[in-house]
């Protein structure tokens, strides 16, 4: 089975690469001249804005199933780059979409919790998403050209990954965290928001389940603990040896310049825990794992 992963050198698609290793054939597309790792497999340098070229490269590898994790997932850079952030978050992932359609490849989206508007929280599978803010909107659009062009697909909205970088590298809060707990830099993490974080070992490997099982629909991969952004960090700087008091609380709405974000987004994990033989994971317990995971 030929798997393509997008976004291959970033911070999920690095732990999906370790996971898919001798389960499928790894093909990997990444913007960057080089991988950032050796063990990416096939590994193709392109802008996936490029249409003819990414149809080039998609038929001459012809895969199985495709992991679409690429995309502009700051969500402060997508608010402010509302043009670009369509480009890349619903027009790729409409070209990738088609492309799948007619090779009869199986496609999983990377969407997020943040798709629902946060005054609920616990939300499952069939909750109406609703943006507070222009990337859901994207990852909302994205959604439905996916579940719409086949039957076979799946959108995988994750929950805030945590972890270090795998083999990839990209958008790792903890290792940002870590390195200035280190140099006794207070950090500040809003305590009015609630997650369910999930690690990013454990996203990996039940990325690829989905990549290899006969799952399709919507599937909410979340970790066991929903916490506050702030609570979950000092979980952190306690877990790991540093003084909580470090960690800052703050209100995210009130950080001028800052897009909204939904307060209460902690998705509920029922279903992954009934169709995924990876095990869901505490906050600690994930957090233990992504510090000490070894490829
Ligand atoms: N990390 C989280 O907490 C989280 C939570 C929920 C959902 N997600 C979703 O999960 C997916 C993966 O997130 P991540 O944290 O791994 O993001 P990431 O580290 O930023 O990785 C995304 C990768 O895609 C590449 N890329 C972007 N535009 C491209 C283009 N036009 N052509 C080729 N490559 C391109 C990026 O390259 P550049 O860096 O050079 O742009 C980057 O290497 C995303 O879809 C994100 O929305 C992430």
């Amino acid at each position: 089975m030929k798997l393509l992963i997008t976004g291959a050198n970033g911070f999920v698609a690095g732990s999906v690469i370790a996971h898919a290793k001798g389960k499928f054939e790894i093909h990997g597309i990444d913007i960057a001249g080089h991988p950032v790792n050796h063990h990416s497999g096939n590994y193709y340098s392109l802008d996936l804005l490029d249409d003819q070229k990414l149809t080039t490269v998609f038929n001459d590898i012809h895969p199985d199933v495709v992991i679409h994790a690429a995309a502009m997932a700051n969500i402060d850079e997508c608010q402010y780059n509302q043009e670009r952030a369509g480009q890349i978050n619903v027009g790729i992932t409409e070209t990738i979409a088609r492309l799948c359609q007619q090779s009869n490849a199986k496609m999983i989206l990377c969407s997020t919790d943040t798709v629902f508007d946060g005054t609920k929280g616990n939300y499952i599978e069939t909750d109406l998403p609703h943006a507070v803010n222009f990337y859901a909107e994207t990852k909302i659009r994205a959604e439905k050209i996916v579940l719409s062009a086949s039957g076979k697909n799946v959108v995988a909205r994750l929950s805030l990954v945590m972890g270090m970088p795998v083999m990839g590298q990209g958008n790792s809060f903890l290792a940002d965290t870590l390195n200035k707990l280190k140099q006794g830099t207070p950090v500040s993490f809003p305590a009015n928001e609630i997650r369910t974080p999930i690690d990013v070992v454990t996203l990996g490997s039940a990325l690829v389940e989905l990549a290899g099982n006969d799952f399709t629909g919507i599937v909410h991969l979340a970790g066991n603990t929903k916490v506050t952004r702030f609570d979950m960090a000092c979980l952190i700087a306690t877990q790991t040896g540093f003084s909580p008091n470090l960690i800052i609380s703050v209100n995210s709405n009130s950080i001028e310049g800052r897009a909204p974000r939904p307060n209460n987004a902690s998705m509920n994990n029922s279903l992954a825990a009934r169709i995924l033989k990876t095990p869901m994971k505490t906050l600690a317990e994930g957090l233990d794992l992504t510090l000490n995971f070894k490829i």
